[in-house]
């Protein structure tokens, strides 16, 4: 592989898989926005930060709620201010530029250097949202239709789009990302990941703690399994308590770090009502796991 297209390749603070580098790489080298998508907790927000850290850009961050729209993502005019300056007699009314307030995609396209852009959970809002950005994303330049300015970006930002997929995307903004599934770490990811938030933990409790957190993964019952960021807390928890490593192979205390529907808790309440035995070895959890 050319070593200008490899212009990422993850950073100390935060484990990439190799499709995943690959994927941010050939985003960057199309100058296509990457659309993440993933369980919830897999690190698609944290990615755009260690994008910027890792390519020594700047970033700027777009969260969308359900009433964002795009064009707010471009400016806005104030008119409140506008207005109360006309009524108090603060301000220069009479130019319109000192209302007009640039939103993340506009401040991207604006910049004197290259950023990194992240639109996060981009599902949330309504489906024109998408559709509205696909202009502004392609010609990477809009108008301040209040000042007739218009505003060209000088340099393609580096878009990361996140989706929870709570709605359908539409195809014609499909066709213009590059996907990638973050998928769920297998335990070998997961151990250096878990390393970059708790460094040193003792071998033998970690072993313990991916074992029960994986066979609890595994139970069908669950209606959320509990993810990455799931896991960092609880060993943040069981670290703060000082357990030790034999309570740990007995049971799973600080169940409300990992497990977060009444369901759920029940169904491993129930479980343990049953005299269910939880899985201490790795050869407890089956074949696949053989480490
Ligand atoms: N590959 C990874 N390397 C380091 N830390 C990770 C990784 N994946 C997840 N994490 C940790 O898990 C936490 C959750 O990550 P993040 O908020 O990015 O998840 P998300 O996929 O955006 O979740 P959601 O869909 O709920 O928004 C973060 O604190 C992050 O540090
Ligand atoms: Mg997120």
């Amino acid at each position: 592989m050319h070593d200008d297209f490899k212009r990422f390749r993850g950073t100390p603070g935060y484990i990439a898989s190799g499709p995943l580098v690959d994927a941010v790489n050939c985003a960057i080298a199309l100058e296509r926005p990457l659309l993440l998508k993933g369980e919830p907790g897999t690190g698609k927000t944290v990615l755009a930060r260690h994008v910027a850290e890792g390519l020594g850009m700047p970033m700027l961050s777009w969260h969308i709620k359900s009433t964002t729209k795009a064009a707010d993502g471009l400016y806005v005019y104030d008119t409140v201010q506008r207005l109360n300056d006309s009524r108090f007699g603060t301000g220069d009314v009479a130019d319109i530029r000192h209302y007009i307030r640039l939103g993340p995609l506009g401040r991207a396209f604006a910049a004197a250097e290259r950023q990194v852009l992240l639109i996060d959970e981009i599902d949330k809002a309504d489906l024109e949202f998408p559709n509205d950005l696909l202009l502004e994303l392609d010609e990477m330049r809009f108008s301040i239709i209040e000042t007739s300015e218009e505003i060209r970006a000088k340099h393609r930002p580096v878009v990361l789009i996140t989706s929870n997929n709570e709605k359908e995307l539409p195809d014609a903004f499909l066709r213009r990302c590059v996907f990638h599934f973050i998928e769920f770490p297998d335990v070998p990811l997961m151990r250096q990941i878990v390393d970059v938030h708790h460094p040193n933990l003792d071998a033998k409790l970690l072993d313990q703690v991916l074992i029960k957190f994986y066979w609890l993964r595994e139970q069908s019952e669950l209606r959320k399994k509990p993810s990455t960021s799931e896991l960092v807390d609880w060993i943040s928890a069981l670290l703060r308590s000082g357990i030790t490593q034999d309570r740990l192979e007995a049971h799973i205390p600080f169940l409300g770090t990992l497990l977060k529907k009444e369901q759920d808790v029940d169904a491993l309440r129930g479980y343990d009502e049953r005299k269910g035995k939880y899985p201490a070895r790795w050869s407890d959890l089956g074949p696949r796991y053989d480490q």
